[in-house]
């Protein structure tokens, strides 16, 4: 059997497999999860195992485990890494879901959970693509190292150190990864660009505790007043981000990287469709796939304070708190940005509050050189697969990990990603393209298949 026809073959007990995965909450942001967390990759290290890797382990870390497995059976050959995560984001609100969050359900061709695409289904379809070459031939063209991790989503706290101390056993020719989008429905991409982040928390302290807002308001600086005027002047009216120095490590966009961004098939109306807002907003002077891309952006991710129950209490809070984040592009350094932004932000504070601020966590921007005998694969493989040449397409979002492992490791990184625009994912009704998933799986078959050596 081909590893197309296995595949075709175990469509239904692969989804099954996978929805087995899914039920587990494994949320690395919630310690009240830890356990679920550290199931999640004994259960995914026991598949790679049951795939035919050749070793699959559950590594601690200090905080959740790496699974890291590897078949090495083209000695003096070849290596791929495949990176992905098993951790998923928090699924709150709860009663914004259709179906439980994890409890995967199938309607009209979408698989929906938490995870489904981000970024467990993703990882699904590598080891079944993998399984498949395995199970007909017992070979694979290549060897393979799958490194799956369960803090992605807090921001990869161990990552990095686990790459520089295992530099030897990681060492490879390229890493392979799946954890974005597609370019739209029917049209496949190579992701050669990611934005960086500089996540803030900024904690604005008035007086010791709160207080009647008749009695002391007029005469008490109000922390929530303070916070909201100081978030204002983080954007000037052409929606410049406001802080003094935050473009100057910008690189501008070249004549030929705006072409290519209006040569792709883009309708930003359907992305207002998408997302329901009345009208779309952002830098003046740029069009939504270079804001997406190629900008840098500031937005508050949560706000807190006073009183938010049901009716009204008359209350001048004494505390209010920001999380604000920054998504960043070359050259912009995540350090950089960090200070610029806390001595901005210190600067605004107004007589009569404290304000603190904390960098949460952070990661550099990333561009690929999209050439060479991988990216050639990969592109023939996915238009094998979904009939149709991918594009090379900007990703707003960020993993910072990618930069690490292109200096730790050296090896090239290939961002293919099998998700859609509109996926959810973060947020209530996260699916999965369920013939994104077995196309995936076979576009990643098609790839080890491209990389065998001529002859
Ligand atoms: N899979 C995403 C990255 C991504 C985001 C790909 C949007 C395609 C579209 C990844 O799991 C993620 O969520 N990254 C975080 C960064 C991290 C430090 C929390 C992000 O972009 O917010
Ligand atoms: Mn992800
Ligand atoms: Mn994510």
């Amino acid at each position: 059997m081909s590893p197309t026809e296995y595949l075709n073959h175990h469509r239904e007990r692969n989804l099954e497999e996978l929805s087995h995965f899914l039920r587990i909450p494994s949320v690395s942001a919630k310690s009240e999860h830890r356990e679920d967390t550290r199931r999640a990759a004994e259960w995914l290290a026991e598949r790679m195992l049951e795939a035919g890797l050749h070793s699959a382990e559950v590594i601690a870390t200090g905080g959740h485990p790496i699974v890291l497995a590897e078949w090495r059976g083209v000695p003096g050959g070849e290596t791929v890494l495949v990176y992905g995560h098993y951790d998923v984001q928090p699924a709150e609100p709860l009663d914004e879901w259709t179906s439980s969050p994890f409890e995967p359900e199938i309607r009209d061709g979408k698989l929906f959970a938490r995870g489904s695409v981000d970024d467990k289904g993703q990882v699904y379809l590598h080891l079944k693509a993998v399984e498949a070459h395995l199970a007909g031939t017992k070979q694979l063209p290549v060897n393979v190292v799958f490194l799956v991790e369960g803090e992605e989503e807090v921001g990869s706290p161990h990552l990095a150190e686990f790459l520089e101390s295992n530099t030897e056993r990681l060492r490879c020719d390229a890493v392979l990864i799946s954890d974005t989008t597609m370019f739209a429905e029917g049209i496949p991409a190579i992701t050669v660009g990611l934005r960086g982040l500089a996540y803030m928390e900024v904690r604005v302290q008035g007086p010791t505790g709160d207080l009647h807002s008749g009695s002391y308001g007029g005469a008490v600086v109000n922390p929530a007043n303070a916070l909201a005027k100081i978030i204002a002047q983080l954007h000037d009216d052409r929606g410049r981000v406001a802080i003094p120095g935050f473009y100057n490590e910008v690189r501008q966009l070249s004549g030929d990287e705006r072409q290519a961004l209006r040569d792709l098939p883009y309708d930003e109306e359907t992305l207002r469709e998408q997302t329901g807002a009345p009208a779309l907003g952002g830098e003046a002077g740029f069009t939504v796939l270079e804001r997406l891309g190629a900008r840098p952006t500031l937005d508050v991710n949560g706000l807190l304070s006073g009183y938010t129950g049901e009716g009204a209490k008359t209350v001048l809070p004494a505390r209010a708190m920001a999380k604000i984040s920054m998504r960043l592009v070359p050259d912009q350094d995540y350090r950089t940005i960090e200070k610029l932004f806390a001595d901005h932000v210190r600067r605004l504070a107004p007589v009569g509050v404290t304000v603190e601020v904390e960098a949460l966590h952070g990661g550099h921007a990333w561009r690929a050189q999209p050439e060479g005998p991988v990216f050639d694969a990969a592109t023939r493989a996915l238009e094998s697969a979904f009939g149709r040449a991918p594009v090379h397409m900007r990703e707003g979002g960020s993993i910072p990990i990618v930069r690490a492992f292109q200096n730790t490791l050296g090896a090239p990184v290939v961002l293919i990603g099998f998700g859609l625009p509109g996926e959810n994912a973060h947020a209530p009704n996260e699916w999965m393209s369920v013939d994104n998933f077995h196309r995936g799986a076979e576009a990643i078959a098609r790839l080890y298949e491209e990389l065998r050596p001529a002859g």
